[in-house]
């Protein structure tokens, strides 16, 4: 298994910069050189000794001590030497073969096992962060794994609601068109508790085609849409304010806009979004006429867009609960709907890489929808 390369590791500061083994290099120098300095002088001085013909007893002493001299040179010369070696072998070459693991794990391949044998200590050490790098492999695969299932049981949800969406269609027709049929040719023969039960079973066929509808348009978006480009989002607002027109002029609702961006997206979706939005600020007016404003300003990568009205405004505790699907905050006879608009817009922002919210901060009566979504490179 292969991850992304970590980042480089940090460079170490002051005297821990440099490494180890030159550390070790530059000791062993100072001490050879002050100990052969030191063996040159006690050498020389033996020589003077000598050169001053001392008594017998005398250069006997002298000549042993000479002996001594030469022993513990020689001593301490393979001291140094065996030192030498023993550093290398059990402290700078498992260094440097566990930097080399640790290396491979940074730069990508989380599968590579760590650990060296000698010396204790660092066998210790590797021995610890490979059981750390195996727990965190294992819980990352589960973790990609259970990824894997969610995007296939989502595709299949999406899959299944389309389907039964689309298959519903027909068996309503029938119901609606039929019922409509038995008012229409028998309506003489009827009395005015059938007609009402061929009403009611009418109106449910009408409120449940406009379901379907709106369970397809939220099943299509991300499955059937093609991808993304640059698009201005001014035509976009145009069309949805082309399709309210009739709402628009029934409530006597002004839509006013900033200048609007170019953003990275898709057109058919972004006009379903603003429809969305513009419906629900003029639907859920107060008394005054409604009036609608998007605005759009810049953040960073991102352009922030509005949707403000003057509306009976929404309660800041269901500020959540009406992005849910089918979820609405009054009666049906009172405002009509599906309660899956907003769950829509939320799946569009969403698909966009952007985030769709209830602003409600404002104090200001009336409803603010904020959403951000990718600039265009400009
Ligand atoms: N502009 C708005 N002003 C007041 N309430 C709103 C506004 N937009 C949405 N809401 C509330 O959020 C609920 C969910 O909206 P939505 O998903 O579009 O469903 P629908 O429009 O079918 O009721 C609405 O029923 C309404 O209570
Ligand atoms: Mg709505």
């Amino acid at each position: 298994m292969s991850i992304h390369p970590l980042p480089p590791a940090k460079p170490a500061t002051g005297v821990g910069r440099l490494p180890v083994a030159r550390l070790f290099v530059f000791t062993g120098a100072v001490t050879t050189v002050a100990f052969l300095a030191g063996a040159a002088v006690i050498m020389k001085m033996i020589a003077d000794a000598r050169a001053m013909s001392p008594r017998p007893e005398v250069a006997e002493q002298i000549g042993l001590l000479n002996v001594a001299l030469w022993v513990l040179f020689l001593v301490l010369l393979a001291a140094g030497v065996g030192l030498g070696f023993i550093v290398h072998l059990t402290v700078l070459k498992p260094i440097a073969q566990l930097t080399e693991q640790v290396r491979t794990v940074a730069s990508g391949d989380f599968d590579h096992r760590l650990g060296v044998e000698r010396p204790a200590e660092l066998a210790e050490l590797s021995s610890h962060v490979d059981s750390m790098r195996r727990r965190i492999v294992s819980a990352w695969r589960t973790a990609s794994d259970q990824a894997d299932e969610l995007r296939r049981s989502n595709g299949e949800l999406e899959q299944f609601a389309y389907v039964a969406s689309h298959d519903l269609q027909e068996p309503l027709r029938k119901v609606s068109s039929f019922s409509q049929m038995l008012e229409q040719r028998y309506g003489d023969q009827l009395d005015d508790r059938a007609k009402q039960y061929i009403h009611y079973a009418v109106d449910g066929a009408k409120r449940m085609q406009l379901l379907i509808n709106d369970l397809l348009d939220f099943s299509r978006v991300g499955r059937v849409t093609s991808g993304r480009e640059a698009v201005t989002t001014r035509p976009s607002l145009d069309s949805a304010l082309e399709n309210l027109s009739a709402a628009i002029e029934d409530a006597e609702a002004t839509v006013t806009a900033d200048e609007l961006p170019t953003v990275l997206g898709n057109r058919a979706q972004l006009t379903q979004l603003f429809q969305n939005l513009i419906e629900n600020a003029i639907k859920f007016r107060s008394e005054s006429p409604p009036r609608v404003h998007i605005g759009a300003i810049r953040s960073g990568d991102l352009w922030e867009f509005s949707c403000s009205d003057n509306g009976i405004g929404v309660e800041p505790q269901y500020a959540d609960r009406i992005f849910l699907i089918f979820q609405r905050l009054h009666p049906r006879d009172v405002y009509p709907g599906t309660g899956i608009g907003l769950a829509l817009c939320r799946k569009i922002v969403e698909f966009h890489g952007g985030q769709l919210w209830l602003d409600a901060s404002g104090e200001d009566q009336g409803t603010t929808f904020r959403w951000t979504l990718p600039a265009a490179g400009d």
